[in-house]
């Protein structure tokens, strides 16, 4: 594997792949590489001749600066793990190789960037989200790109934006992979004491509850939510959000039918915030759906 600083560079390594015809597949990551993205690093690997995982703390999607002080850099470890899940190429850039001086484009993404996350976290964070994603998707001009289920409203997003902005491009979305307790496997679980890391189970708990209700024959995503609400509350925590949302739109939903819908839960456990989601599926209720 190659670690690369500059567009130039991946363009150039990329050439031949691409005047051959081979497929390359992009996995964005901002490092404190986990098996989450090791998940999709393989996917990659599986679907694709050359595999490019990028590196990069995109500042500008952090509202918190002290969550991005805090943010977990390890370049190497994440060589590593990048190489040894299969990558063929790092792409770890500098902020001015990425915003260089007199950059001021911005990708924003209206309604869908309004809501949950971007209502908690300020329209600042999926704007900085779908530049960074974009200006990824035009640097590597990959066949396929790879994000997590983990991150739903993100997803959402970036199809929507590759959508409307015609980017040649499929996107392809992996399950979250989860602690074998339930916790979703993210950079920032490092951050949580034992205490935090405990009462964090509620997030998954929430979301098996919202499953059994479903189960049980509850339609109403009110009632689905206060299910799961509950399940939170039991176990010491305060959803700073907790809705059922269309999983493309994420306008929230009154009832539950033929149509999948999403559980997005987000909560904060000390100066930690997590997030996490189910697909729920009305036909089979008691498995979550892709
Ligand atoms: P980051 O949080 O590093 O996540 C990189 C990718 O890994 C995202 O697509 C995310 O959804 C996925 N991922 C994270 N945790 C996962 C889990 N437990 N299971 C499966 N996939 C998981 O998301 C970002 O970076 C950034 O916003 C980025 C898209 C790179 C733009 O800066």
């Amino acid at each position: 594997m190659k670690t690369l600083r500059v567009v130039a560079d991946v363009r150039a390594a990329l050439d031949d792949p691409r005047s051959a015809g081979r497929s390359i597949g992009l996995v964005p990551t901002m490092g404190a590489l986990h098996e989450g993205h090791v998940s999709l690093i393989r996917r990659a690997r599986a679907a694709c001749d050359e595999v490019v995982v990028s590196l990069f703390v995109n500042p500008s999607q952090f509202d918190e600066p002290g969550d991005l002080a805090a943010y977990p850099r390890e370049e190497q470890r994440d060589a590593a793990v990048a190489a040894r899940a299969g990558a063929d190429i790092l792409f770890a850039p500098s902020p001015d190789e990425i915003y260089p001086p007199g950059f001021s484009t911005t990708v924003t993404v209206d309604e869908l960037a309004a809501s949950l996350e971007g209502a908690h976290r300020g329209p600042a964070h999926f704007a900085s989200v779908a530049t960074i994603v974009t200006k990824l998707l035009n640097m590597v001009q990959p066949s396929v790109a790879y994000f997590g289920q983990k991150d739903a409203q993100q997803v959402a997003v970036i199809r929507r934006l590759v959508s409307d902005l015609d980017i040649p491009v499929d996107i392809e979305v992996a399950p979250t992979v989860r602690e074998p307790d339930g916790l979703a496997l993210s950079s920032r679980n490092v951050r949580l004491d034992a205490e935090q890391r405990r009462r964090a189970l509620a997030l998954p708990r929430a979301l098996d509850a919202a499953r059994q209700a479903l189960a049980g024959g509850e339609r109403d995503a009110a009632a689905i939510a206060a299910a799961a609400r509950s399940a939170m509350i039991a176990a010491g925590v305060e959803p700073e959000y907790l809705e059922l949302v269309s999983p493309d739109t994420f306008v929230p939903i009154g009832h539950v039918n033929g149509q999948p819908a999403l559980v997005a839960v987000a909560a904060r456990f000390g100066d930690v915030r997590l997030i996490d989601n189910a697909l729920l599926n009305p036909s089979d209720p008691a498995t979550e759906r892709l």
